[in-house]
């Protein structure tokens, strides 16, 4: 097993029968939705499955988990959030929106009960973030003003994110544009989260609060690390 597999395998144990699971994005997440879909075939364990992103919902009828897949309004609570990350520091600060999920990723895991972060350990920082560009959902009418008021308040750089077959910029399953934003330091304070949500056509900010994090479960080629 590699980290990202021992993670996802530690955050298996705390699914059990009955609960409404909210599933992460990323490579990380998948690994956990693999393991998740095993179990409910295997053994025949009952959960609710509230996807962040169109992928997740589409990998889980993959998985032939697809009848279990409900949306956010359809549930009354989500009792365990299992979501990976691009950066976690000390204080379980994350960096996320890798992917672009981060707006249904922040409402499915700030609103749930547990809020579990799987990652390797290549994510892990000093201090968030890490060096790793803050990726920032904005309304695609204001990207450019949004770009231009994150720079000169907290200086940097704030590129738009293009797709991989160069022909325009990537849209979220919200539809709107994300923002790269590289910070000038290696570190920001957490607080910049609510600094960035306060600039009119900021949608959401991929700077996850570590008070937000019940736990993170850090996998490493030998075995797991418990940050809580
Ligand atoms: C998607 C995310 C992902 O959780 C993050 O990008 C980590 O992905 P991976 O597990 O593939 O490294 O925030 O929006």
């Amino acid at each position: 097993m590699n980290g990202k597999e021992r993670a996802a395998a530690a955050a298996l144990q705390y699914v059990r029968d009955g609960m409404v699971v909210g599933a992460g994005s990323g490579s990380t997440a998948q690994v956990f939705l693999e393991m998740l879909a095993g179990r409910i075939r295997e053994e025949g364990m009952e959960v609710s499955i509230v996807p962040t992103s169109s992928e997740v919902e589409v990998n889980a009828v993959r998985l032939g988990i697809g009848g279990l897949v409900r949306q956010l309004w359809q549930v009354d609570r989500i009792d365990v959030a299992i979501d990976g990350a691009d950066a976690i520091d000390a204080r379980r600060n994350l960096i996320k929106g890798g992917g672009g999920a981060l707006t249904r990723e922040k409402i499915v895991d700030y609103w749930a009960s547990s809020f579990i972060v799987i990652a390797d350990e290549g994510k892990v920082v000093a201090n968030i973030p890490g060096g790793r560009p803050i990726p920032i959902e904005v309304l695609p009418f204001a990207w450019r003003a949004v770009k231009e008021a994150v720079e000169r308040r907290l200086g940097g750089e704030a590129r738009l994110r293009i797709g991989s077959d160069k022909r325009g910029p990537v849209v979220t399953d919200n539809g709107n544009y994300v923002l790269d934003y590289v910070h000038p330091l290696e570190e920001i304070d957490v607080g910049a989260e609510r600094e960035l949500k306060s600039i009119p056509g900021v949608v959401e900010v991929g700077i996850f609060n570590g008070s937000k994090v019940s736990k993170a479960i850090i996998g490493t080629e030998t075995g797991v690390s418990i940050m809580e």
